[in-house]
Order: structure tokens, then sequence, then C-alpha cells
């Protein structure tokens, strides 16, 4: 098999602030489920046989990291301190990091540490679909509630057809060398497809489920305490 040849790394963002969660600390270290939402996120990357090693990109002086103890999670945890002022200058930074031990055709999952629900069979779909694409692709679902563009005054200016429209997730995957030029020329982008998008490519969309929720808002993170603690049962 051609894609054997391959490795597959998870590289995770986790160096944001979470400002709308508006808690004291990040997002990614508030408690789910009596621990840090980050440590379910990092496990279920950890525990697909498919990923050889997941990267998680922190913020530079990121003072939690090092008060948990992830050990753990096993050897294919490795923390990079290299975060950056947005989430693509984050994700940039690691790949910039991990220079020589990623070759440039090794596939990249790039993945929300603010998606703590992410599941096995997400991971498998992704890879399995995507594994000999030339671009790659991004988990994603369709749009569900009928989408209305406002006038910018509280009033309806139109409706768009939601027919051909998909809510992007993560993981992302591309292949390293690809994904890392994408980024570099294209710098205000907030997930990686665009990146990909702006360099006159078509990424694959790979049907997820809502389960994968981002938690963003006070709200979500009791999403994400019902759907993990509903799954376990
Ligand atoms: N992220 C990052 N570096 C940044 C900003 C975000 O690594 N400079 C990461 C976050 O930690 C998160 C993911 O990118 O896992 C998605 O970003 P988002 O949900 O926007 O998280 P925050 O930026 O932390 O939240 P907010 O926008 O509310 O401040
Ligand atoms: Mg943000």
């Amino acid at each position: 098999m051609q894609s054997k040849r391959h490795r597959h790394y998870a590289l995770v963002p986790a160096a944001g602030a979470g400002s709308r969660m508006g808690k004291e600390i990040p997002k990614q270290y508030l408690d789910l489920l009596g621990e840090p939402l980050l440590r379910h996120t990092l496990r279920t990357l950890c525990q697909a046989p498919m990923i050889d090693r997941v990267y998680v990109v922190l913020s530079v002086g990121d003072p939690i990291w090092n008060e948990r103890d992830w050990s753990d999670l096993g050897e294919k945890l490795h923390p990079l301190y290299v975060g950056g002022a947005s989430r693509a200058d984050s994700v940039l930074n690691g790949l910039r990091a991990i220079r020589g031990d990623a070759g440039d055709g090794d596939w990249i999952l790039v993945h929300d540490a603010a998606r703590p629900c992410l599941a096995q069979w997400h991971i498998d779909t992704l890879i399995s679909t995507l594994d000999d694409d030339e671009v790659g692709g991004i988990l994603a679902v369709p749009v569900a509630d009928t989408l209305k563009r406002s006038n910018g005054h509280g009033r309806v200016e139109k409706t768009v057809p939601r027919d051909s429209l998909w809510q992007a997730q993560t993981p992302q995957m591309f292949r390293y060398i690809m994904l890392r030029r994408a980024l570099e020329t294209a710098r205000e982008v907030t997930d990686e497809a665009s990146a990909i998008e702006a360099a006159g490519l078509h990424p694959r969309l790979v049907q997820g489920d809502t389960t994968n929720l981002k938690v963003t808002y006070p709200l979500d993170l009791h999403l994400a305490e019902w759907i993990l603690k509903n799954r376990e049962a």
C-alpha cells in the first residue's frame, strides 16, 4: 500500500486565551468531567492507532501545562512552546518547529484543542477517506438551519440557500509541505483549508457529525460534558 509510507502527525493548537469563555484560565485547562478539557482531546488523538505523534502547541511560557501530569498519555505526546498571536500563527509556528521530524509528504492533522468530543470514528473516517487524496480535506457537517443574511440593521436582507453549505470542523488533514507553504502565503485565515483554498486547491469535505463541537462559550462546556458522558454509557 503506497499510503503506508507516509506518517500521520496530529498538531493541536492550544495557545489561545479563551476570551469568549470569560474564565480565569484558558478554556483548554477548564475542568471537564474531572480533568482538563485538553486531556480529552489529546487522549483521543494519542489513542488513535493511525496517528504516530501528537504535537500540542502551547503559548510561550504556558504556566499550567507543567503543573499537570500528562505521562499516562504516552510517548506520542510532544509539547511545543511556540504559540503565536493568532490560531494560524500557532499552527505555522508548530509546523516550523517540527521541520525535520515531519517529511514533506507526511500528513498533518490539525485539530483544535477546544474540540474535546472528537471520537475515534471521526479520525478513522477522515484518514481512510483522504489517505490517497491529492489535496487533503477536512471534517465538516452540512448546514441544517435556514440561513439569513442581515442587512446590518436587524432585518433580513436575504435568505442564503444552504444546499451546498457546510460547517468546517477539525481535524483538517493536509500534507506537511503543502500546508506550511499555504500558511506562509495566506496569513489571515481562520482554518487550514482556507489557506489551501487560497492556493487554488479544493480540500475534500468529509462528513462528520455535530458531536465534534468547539467549546467556545460556557454553554458549550455543558454540551461537551453531556456528549462525553452519554458516549461512555
Ligand atoms: N489557538 C491557538 N493560538 C491562538 C489562538 C487560538 O493555538 N493564538 C487555539 C485555541 O487554543 C483553540 C483553537 O485555536 O484550541 C481554536 O481557537 P478558539 O476557539 O478561537 O480559541 P481561543 O482563541 O482560545 O478563544 P477566543 O477566541 O474566545 O479567545
Ligand atoms: Mg480565538
